[in-house]
């Protein structure tokens, strides 16, 4: 089984698009999903009351900070757990990246969501310091062609690696909340983020 958290503390980077369309997208390959609503806000929680079982995902929400408590709840009846993280600094971030294996970063290609990191890796240094084996990666999303070279210089003092590719904006991932499932390629590109040589 695999725990992917979608996770950021800066607000409004694609965490939650991204999440639900991975569980998505890893429902449609058939495999066994949980997307896991970490979020206050409750966006997953709310997709998939409408959309969940038409795409076989399951979902629950846990909102106290004790996700890496529970996770093993689930772990022989799913393959992947998605989770969707809120944009807080929280004992719910450190719950979170305890709970998973992959801790993905969504930013968009600006200064302000690079300039969040350094608290989020502090926490991530700290966990693998006391011996938890956790992979993490930067994902620029919502991207519109901008010089990326600036942005990744700031975040080298941090050793999270950046994810090769970049996500697009495009209307397809807002269409997610619709219930449409990404399209081939972007859902690749998607499912991409999981593989464990793509980046750290
Ligand atoms: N690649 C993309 N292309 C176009 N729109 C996008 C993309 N990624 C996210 N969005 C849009 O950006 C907005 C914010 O996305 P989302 O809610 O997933 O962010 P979030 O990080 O979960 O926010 P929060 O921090 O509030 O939880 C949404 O309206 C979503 O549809
Ligand atoms: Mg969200």
């Amino acid at each position: 089984m695999s725990v992917i958290a979608f996770i950021h503390q800066k607000g409004g980077t694609g965490k939650s698009t991204l999440a639900i369309a991975c569980s998505m997208a890893l429902a449609q390959a058939g495999h066994r999903v949980l997307l896991l609503d970490a979020d206050y806000q409750g966006t997953a929680s709310e997709w998939a009351i409408r959309f969940g079982q038409r795409f076989n995902v399951e979902s629950r929400s846990q909102i106290q900070p004790v996700v890496h408590k529970e996770i093993g709840r689930f772990m022989d009846k799913f393959e992947y757990i998605v989770i969707d993280a809120p944009p807080s600094l929280s004992e719910m971030t450190e719950s979170v990246l305890r709970a998973c294996d992959t801790a993905v970063i969504p930013m968009r290609p600006s200064f302000p969501d690079v300039w969040a990191l350094p608290w989020l890796a502090a926490i991530i240094t700290k966990l693998r310091n006391e011996g938890h084996t956790l992979s993490a990666k930067v994902i620029f999303n919502q991207y519109q062609g901008e010089d990326l070279a600036r942005l990744k210089e700031e975040l080298e003092p941090w050793k999270i690696p950046v994810h090769p590719e970049q996500l697009p904006m495009d209307a397809a991932f807002s269409a997610v909340f619709e219930g449409k499932p990404l399209p081939g390629p972007l859902a690749e590109a998607v499912l991409s983020l999981l593989e464990k040589d793509s980046g750290d």
